[in-house]
């Protein structure tokens, strides 16, 4: 693992967004695995702000609540138009479907998109409690996209986006960390002190389900960005 620490969240978008355009500059056509959450939203700041061009592009997300339609304000495709693909569009974009009526489907479907298009670089952020994507502490790592009951800790940590904490979905889909572990390049962010418990876990812990994030330690093309608050413990 590559660790970058930087002053703050803004320099720390500006740090991912390097990334993106080193990408495209390789390949106009490249994938990118996107996440959500108020971690990246410096990245997408910093991506709007230039004129990188993901026209050719094509985007995967990498979760997305159950129960909740594309325009829902807390949904993450909503997210998603709000942050970038109002000002960047891809040639395609790719979310799990949060209204999907048939469940066994919707998982054949989004992992079909994945192994058609096979990610370059996944971006990332961390749980409280180590999670990746959605993906809670226990969960098997060769899970592919499958549908996840979210932990308490989550419920709790995303309320602070909803009215109350009753109106927070109780399950999201996840592409599933055997679908991340196959991205040729993964970066994650975190900032801010409440991350630096599961950064030092994630990256000075043993390889364990209790801290998904751990797993990132087996990949060979990470690099972790930290503000100088997360990476307190390490
Ligand atoms: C959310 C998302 C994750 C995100 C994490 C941290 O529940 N589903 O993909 O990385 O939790 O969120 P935040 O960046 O808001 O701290």
């Amino acid at each position: 693992m590559k660790i970058i620490v930087v002053e703050d969240k803004k320099q720390g978008g500006q740090t991912a967004y390097e990334f993106f355009k080193n990408e495209l500059a390789k390949k106009n056509d490249a994938v990118f695995g996107l996440a959500t959450g108020s971690t990246p939203v410096t990245t997408y700041e910093a991506i709007v702000r230039s004129n990188l061009d993901f026209s050719s592009s094509i985007s995967v997300n990498l979760d997305e609540y159950v129960g909740l339609s594309a325009s829902h304000p807390q949904s993450y495709n909503y997210y998603m138009q709000q942050n970038l693909f109002q000002y960047k569009p891809f040639h395609h974009s790719y979310l799990p479907d949060g209204e999907a009526t048939d469940e066994t489907k919707e998982v054949s479907r989004y992992n079909l998109i994945i192994k058609k298009n096979p990610i370059d670089l996944q971006l990332l952020g961390i749980g409280r409690n180590g999670h990746i994507g959605f993906n809670e502490p226990g969960t098997d790592f060769a899970l592919k996209t499958h549908k996840v009951k979210l932990t308490e800790s989550t419920i709790a940590a995303n309320s602070r986006f909803f009215d109350n904490e009753q109106d927070v979905p109780r399950y999201a889909y996840s592409m599933g960390i055997g679908s991340i572990l196959r991205s040729k390049k993964i970066i994650l962010e975190a900032f801010g002190e409440s991350k630096a418990e599961a950064v030092k876990n994630m990256i000075e812990g043993p390889v364990t389900r209790q801290c998904p994030a751990s797993v990132l330690q087996q990949h060979s093309d990470v690099t972790v960005i930290l503000d100088e608050a997360a990476a307190q413990k390490l």
